[in-house]
């Protein structure tokens, strides 16, 4: 895992093309125009402005603009609508899928993530080799944004819900920079990043995005390592007799085995772990029947394999790939999973340690009776499915963690809530 960085450093490392980005919102080439922009042009992160905001600028333009519903085709919408402050950055409801779109009546495919604690996520690689431990071990598709890693950036992918039909609803780039030419924001925008920013669209888009990146970037709101568990690797805090019970359930190799993609451990190179190694893994989520798009019985949403990405389709071992979540305030949401099929962490437990077990508690049955497990694939793709402990079970054997165990682990997973204060020393 790469060790935490500020944000500007990081960008000016950043080797992530912005073409994509600038494609979506410079207008069609005319015939005399030259044929390509400058190369210079295409580096997402190379100062193109005359004037040169602080990150600190950024930052408020960015915090103004993610919380702004006017920039959404309903008015009514803003990023925060979904990923709310008090959770974390995630859903602040029980919806597994948000609404958006005009009405704000268009359901979306998957659940809102949190945004907290992907700082550190990797560019997204088919073959990812690890920089603090044995790089030799390829771990497979790792990285990226969003539950199937396809956007590489956060102001590639803060163009995404801006665009989306189900989301914010913009019809293209020009039409959230008039949005915000016309909205409450146009003076600290045109303060940020020159008078005559607005002048040029593809700059303001640009920009635009830019500042929702560096926002996303603050460590006080996005990477704030304030849980019980960071001061418990502070040695500020210890755990309870439960806690430690569910943390030992949850690295234990034989029991839980959640370390294994759920990083807890500080890294060798000294960084706070994130509670995920970034893989992009199927572990067999069940179907949810109740989500619109899976009305249609031939929709799949396969996710490495698409078909919101459709870089990989040919890849059929891909799917039903989706990346491991952060662990970190999952004790503040109210859905689970990809797909928001889950409503509780302990369902989320029993699945894990039953899912083998007994199957025909977590899928429904084919016509001829029979279980259909990993039903949320076609047919055909079970040998794609994690088998690793705790799923390495058969139907009858004991799960790898009983009720008690269960209560345990998810005791632990409340000290991955930020935000702790520790009670006052009694005297
Ligand atoms: C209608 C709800 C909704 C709105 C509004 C919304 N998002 Fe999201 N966001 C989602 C969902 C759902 C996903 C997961 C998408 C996927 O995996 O395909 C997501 C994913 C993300 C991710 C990727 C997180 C990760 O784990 O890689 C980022 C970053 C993000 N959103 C930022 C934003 C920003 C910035 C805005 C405003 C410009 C915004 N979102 C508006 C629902 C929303
Ligand atoms: C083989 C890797 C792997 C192991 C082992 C694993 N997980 Fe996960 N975990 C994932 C992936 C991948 C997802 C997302 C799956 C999806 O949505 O399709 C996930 C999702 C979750 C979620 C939902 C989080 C959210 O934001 O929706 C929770 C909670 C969770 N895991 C807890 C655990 C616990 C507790 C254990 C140990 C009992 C564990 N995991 C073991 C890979 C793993």
């Amino acid at each position: 895992m790469k060790k935490p960085m500020p944000s500007l450093l990081l960008a000016t490392l950043g080797a992530i093309s912005a073409a994509c980005l600038l494609a979506a919102c410079r207008p069609a080439p005319q015939k005399d125009a030259p044929a390509a922009p400058a190369a210079y042009l295409a580096g997402a992160y190379a100062p193109t402005l005359k004037h040169q905001p602080s990150v600190a600028a950024m930052t408020a333009m960015g915090r103004a603009m993610f919380f702004e519903p006017s920039l959404s085709v309903s008015g009514k919408l803003a990023c925060a609508s979904c990923h709310s402050p008090e959770h974390a950055y995630g859903p602040p409801n029980a919806l597994a899928v948000q609404l958006g779109g005009p009405e704000l009546k268009d359901a979306g495919t998957r659940a809102a993530p949190s945004l907290r604690y992907i700082q550190n996520a990797p560019a997204f690689t088919e073959h990812y080799h690890d920089d603090d431990g044995d790089d030799s071990v390829d771990a497979g598709p790792t990285g990226g944004r969003n539950w199937d890693g396809r956007a590489q950036s956060g102001h590639e992918q803060a163009l995404a819900p801006l665009l989306s039909p189900r989301e914010m609803g913009n019809r293209d780039g020009a039409a959230v920079v008039a949005k915000l030419r016309a909205g409450p924001l146009a003076a600290q925008f045109r303060q940020t990043y020159g008078d005559d920013i607005f002048e040029q669209p593809d700059q303001a888009l640009r920009w635009a995005l830019m500042s929702l990146e560096v926002f996303q970037e603050s460590p006080a709101d996005f990477y704030p390592y304030t849980s019980k568990y960071d001061a418990f690797l502070r040695k500020q805090a210890s755990l309870s007799p439960q806690e430690t019970r569910g943390l030992a359930l949850f690295n234990d190799e034989n029991k839980g085995n959640c370390a294994s993609c759920h990083i807890s451990r500080i890294s060798p190179g000294g960084a706070f772990p994130q509670f995920t190694d970034y893989g992009l893994i199927n572990i067999g989520v069940p179907r949810n029947a109740s989500l619109p798009a899976n009305g249609d019985p031939a929709y799949f949403d396969l996710g490495l394999c698409g078909p919101d990405r459709t870089d990989l389709t040919e890849h059929k071992e891909y799917c039903g790939s989706f990346k491991t979540p952060s662990l970190r305030n999952v004790a503040l949401r109210k859905v689970f999973f990809h797909n928001g099929s889950f409503d509780s962490l302990e369902q989320v437990l029993r699945f894990y340690v039953q899912r083998d077990t007994a199957p025909q508690k977590w899928y429904p049955k084919d016509k001829n009776g029979k279980v259909r497990k990993y039903n949320d694939m076609p047919p055909g793709m079970e040998a794609n499915v994690n088998v690793e402990a705790p799923f390495d079970r058969q139907p009858g054997q004991a799960p790898a963690l009983n009720e008690r165990e269960i209560a345990d682990v998810i005791a632990f997973l409340h000290t991955l809530t930020d935000g702790y204060r520790p009670a006052p020393a009694a005297h």
